[in-house]
């Protein structure tokens, strides 16, 4: 409650003729004067004074009325007005803290439910939280499904000095993760539950995350300097949980979703790879040295995801391919290699039918396109070419030319190196061949390929 002014009652304008009418009426000597004893207002001052009355709200004294004993109601009738003027202002201050509230509690939603990372959102939350209720330190912490542990997702100030894991059955915070109900703290250290290892810190209020009945976290404040946290901050810390709880699902639920996607598209290509077995492991080291130059090119995220199902499911398109022709350890007659070329239209006519695969498209049907515009299927070329068939062509290229087939043995790698030098600008767009020789392309080749083929 913010403390009324005496001085601003008395000369309010619907106030002050109303006191100055009552002290003229009673004809007494009257001094009002604050709780310090300042002099705000003197009347009739040649009569004697005999009585001091206190003026008093919500129990404090704000001053005095100094007269004789008819002065004594004036007393109380300021008293009482302070105390309307104080019911007000508690209102109003009320309504505006309900206003911020709930309009951050709007912000927060807005922001937190647009975000799919799981660590982002934690982070999200703890932010919003330092705004709504005191503390010197804030954590969230979830569960591992794995270790069975509490693990911090994210925390500042003096909770980061806090340990990383917990168990979930100990401690505090272990009590509040098992019973699922949130819980005002004002005195940690003699709380029984406290055990060592805990933040040592004087008061804390923490709630679980909960989705359905299913507890998957908690979510703490706390405070190094004794805070008397009140059920009204509980009433908020759970609301903010609610909402924590539910974004960091649905962002879990879109990572898995998303990994189950990836994984299913990988199982594609590989079953593909799979008719021609000289060909193992072509899908993965083509994808990792495409991430790797469009790390170096600093792609966009979403080019980069692009690139990736891109370069994955590159020659989807020879699933169309005549085992004959596709498999043929020979030379190709002419008529037999345009076949092998229409694996790239092939591949755009499969993806058409896949709503959330349409936009590889560009990198899956030009990835045999060149440079300078004397590649398949459309000869395209420079920045026609979409930049994830750029990439993907010199990926293609390189582990084309270092694989060892039946027929010939795969180049060593300083020869082609020389090739995409050779051929950048023409067969290659120059930049792409420059962030190939950037990028950690020789160690993803290492990892993804220990076939003891190094420099000859
Ligand atoms: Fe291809």
């Amino acid at each position: 409650m913010g403390r009324i002014s005496l001085r601003k009652l008395l000369y309010k304008k619907d106030v002050a003729p109303v006191l100055h009418g009552i002290i003229n009426a009673i004809g007494s000597s009257v001094t009002i004067e604050d709780a310090g004893g300042a002099v705000l207002l003197t009347a009739n001052d040649d009569a004697a004074k005999t009585s001091r009355s206190p003026v008093t709200v919500s129990g404090d004294i704000i001053g005095w009325v100094i007269g004789d004993g008819k002065t004594a109601p004036i007393a109380s009738m300021i008293a009482y007005l302070a105390g309307m003027e104080s019911e007000r202002r508690n209102l109003a201050d009320e309504t505006l803290n309900k206003y911020k509230e709930i309009n951050l509690l709007y912000n927060m939603a807005e922001k937190v439910s647009s975000c799919l990372d799981p660590g982002e959102v934690a982070k999200l939350v703890i932010d919003e939280t330092k705004k709504f209720i005191d503390g010197s330190g804030t954590s969230l912490k979830l569960l591992n499904e794995e270790t069975g542990e509490l693990e911090t997702i994210t925390s500042c100030g003096n909770e980061c000095n806090a340990h990383t894991t917990a168990a979930p059955d100990k401690g505090i915070e272990g009590s509040i993760f098992t019973t699922g109900k949130a819980e005002i703290v004002n005195d940690v250290l003699a709380d029984p539950r406290y055990v060592a290892g805990e933040n040592k810190v004087s008061s804390m209020i923490c709630a679980p995350l909960k989705i359905k009945d299913k507890v998957i976290g908690t979510i703490k404040i706390s405070s190094e300097n004794p805070i008397n946290y009140t059920a009204e901050h509980l009433k908020l810390l759970n609301t903010i949980a609610s909402q924590a709880a539910a974004a960091i699902e649905n962002a879990r639920l879109y990572d898995e979703l998303k990994e189950a996607f990836f994984t299913t598209v990988y199982t594609l290509a590989e079953t593909i790879e799979k008719r021609d077995p000289y060909t193992g492991g072509h899908t993965k080291r083509v994808m990792e040295y495409s991430l790797a130059i469009g790390r170096v090119l600093a792609l966009s995220e979403e080019d980069m995801t692009r690139l990736k199902l891109s370069a994955i499911l590159h020659d989807i398109g020879k699933i169309g391919v005549k085992d004959s022709v596709l498999l043929k350890a020979g030379k190709l007659t002419d008529e037999e290699f345009d076949e092998i070329k229409r694996h790239a239209v092939y591949g755009e006519e499969i993806l058409a039918h896949i709503k959330q695969l349409k936009n590889i498209i560009p990198g899956v049907k030009y990835h045999h396109e060149k440079y300078n515009g004397k590649g398949y299927p459309d000869g395209l070329k420079e920045e026609e070419i979409d930049i994830t068939a750029r990439i993907i062509a010199v990926a293609d290229s390189f582990d084309a030319m270092t694989s060892s087939r039946p027929y010939r043995e795969g180049l060593s790698l300083d020869i082609a190196f020389e090739e995409l030098r050779k051929h950048a600008g023409t067969q290659f767009d120059p930049d792409v061949v420059t962030a190939f020789f950037a990028a950690d392309v020789i160690e993803a080749f290492f990892e993804a390929n220990a076939r003891g083929k190094f420099f000859s």
